[in-house]
């Protein structure tokens, strides 16, 4: 596994604090994909063998929690809440801006690969919906003005 020397230091310092090494599973994908962008099959491997459990073990989770990605994604990953606060608060049409602002449909990735648009489930912003994610960035209250900023924003155009 080729990892930066962070993220090693990152794992070796994580796993000492859990009282059963496997369960430090999960710290170490997210690591793992923050180092990589995604958790491919040979670095579910590599953590199984890491904490010596079996890599199924750790496949399951990756395929169980809809944050890993198994794939290299799109460089901007937006995100966008559909459960019932968010939805009824309009998180629906705001992703159907989204899709039209920034040439992307749901579930895919825009045709230069620089954005992908996904739904997510409750994104713990519930009473300030509709929510949405722009890779670690948590945006609230998203209205139609906002949501047609933040994908000028993502574009890399200048918002007035
Ligand atoms: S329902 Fe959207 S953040 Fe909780």
């Amino acid at each position: 596994m080729n990892l930066k020397p962070e993220t090693l230091a990152q794992i070796e310092a994580v796993i000492p604090k859990y009282p059963v090494a496997r369960s430090a599973v999960l710290p170490l994908l997210h690591f793992v994909q923050a180092d990589q962008g995604y958790v491919s099959g040979e670095a579910m491997e590599w953590i199984a063998e890491k904490l010596q459990i079996e890599p199924i073990n750790v496949y399951e989770l990756v395929t169980f929690y809809p944050f890993f990605k198994e794939k290299p994604g799109a460089r901007r990953l937006v995100r966008v809440c559909r459960t019932l606060p968010c939805a009824l608060a309009g998180s629906y049409k705001i992703c159907d801006t989204l899709q039209k602002e920034l040439g992307c449909t749901l579930g895919n990735t825009s045709e230069d690969g620089e954005v992908q648009i996904e739904f997510a489930e409750c994104l713990a912003g519930c009473g300030t919906g509709p929510v949405i994610m722009v890779d670690d960035d948590f945006y609230e209250n998203v209205d139609e003005t906002k949501a047609i900023a933040i994908a000028a924003e993502i574009k890399g155009e200048t918002v007035e």
